[in-house]
């Protein structure tokens, strides 16, 4: 297994935020984690990538209890990150942020390796993050996510706040980075739809509880999801 989270309780300044949740990405699967804004999408990424320590319970790794490991680690195992928001640099170019990720100068055939999977990137490599699209600077994220060409990319919310034509190029994208047998974490605050054909499973979460898990057009007929989730 790739990542797995086992009964994992977490708090953030006293309050309880997650609440025993289990939850599993395994070898070349896209695994999406929907729940609306608050719900703690944010948070288990967090936890899975070591910037948030749990309370109680176990964070694995490629098999390996991580659970007391530092980010920095577990960024050395395998794991991209791309956060909520995007967080290029404005005042540096495209290029110079991947640098910063990858931590020195790109070597050609990594980046070549990289725009193979987001081409549009060549257009704007010398750009400074300031005058990006929302797209760009999300395709930029997907390309820093990779730039140590890890085995496990967590995506936090990285279709929110893109036009539809864009966050059908991003699915596109990210379809290919999984069928090149990478495996991910996608989280999205309620817009099924926009991972069909993406997501391989699903999880559910709801103040902090995993209240769903199976296929992704299975969450739109489960009840208990569709009360916790939607409301309906
Ligand atoms: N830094 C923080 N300080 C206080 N509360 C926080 C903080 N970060 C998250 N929370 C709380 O934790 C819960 C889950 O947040 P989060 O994981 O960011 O949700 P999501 O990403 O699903 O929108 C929310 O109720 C939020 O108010
Ligand atoms: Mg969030």
């Amino acid at each position: 297994m790739i990542a797995k989270l086992e009964d994992v309780v977490v708090e953030i300044k006293g309050v309880t935020v997650l609440r025993g949740v289990n939850l599993e990405v395994r070898e070349g699967e896209a695994v999406a984690l929907i729940g609306r804004n608050g719900a703690g999408k944010t948070t288990t990424i967090k936890t899975i990538m070591g910037l948030l320590r749990p309370k109680s319970g176990r964070v694995y790794l490629l098999d390996e209890d991580v659970t007391q490991k530092p980010a920095h680690e577990r960024a050395n195992m395998g794991i991209g990150y791309v956060p909520e928001g995007r967080r290029i640099i404005p005042d540096l170019t495209a290029l110079e942020n991947l640098e910063i990720a990858y931590g020195g100068k790109v070597p050609e055939d990594l980046l070549e390796w990289v725009l193979q999977f987001v081409p549009d990137l060549k257009r704007f490599l010398d750009r400074k993050g300031l005058y990006l699209s929302g797209g760009e600077q999300q395709m930029l994220a997907i390309a820093r996510g990779l730039i140590r060409k890890p085995k496990l990319l967590l995506l936090d919310e990285p279709l929110e706040g893109l036009a539809p034509k864009i966050t059908a190029i991003v699915t596109k994208t990210l379809k290919q980075i999984r069928d090149e047998g990478f495996s991910m974490l996608i989280s999205e605050s309620g817009i099924v739809k926009r991972l069909e054909g993406l997501a391989t499973k699903a999880y559910g979460i709801d103040r902090g509880e995993i209240v769903y898990e199976g296929s992704l057009e299975g969450i739109l007929s489960d009840e208990k999801a569709r009360s916790r989730i939607w409301g309906v």
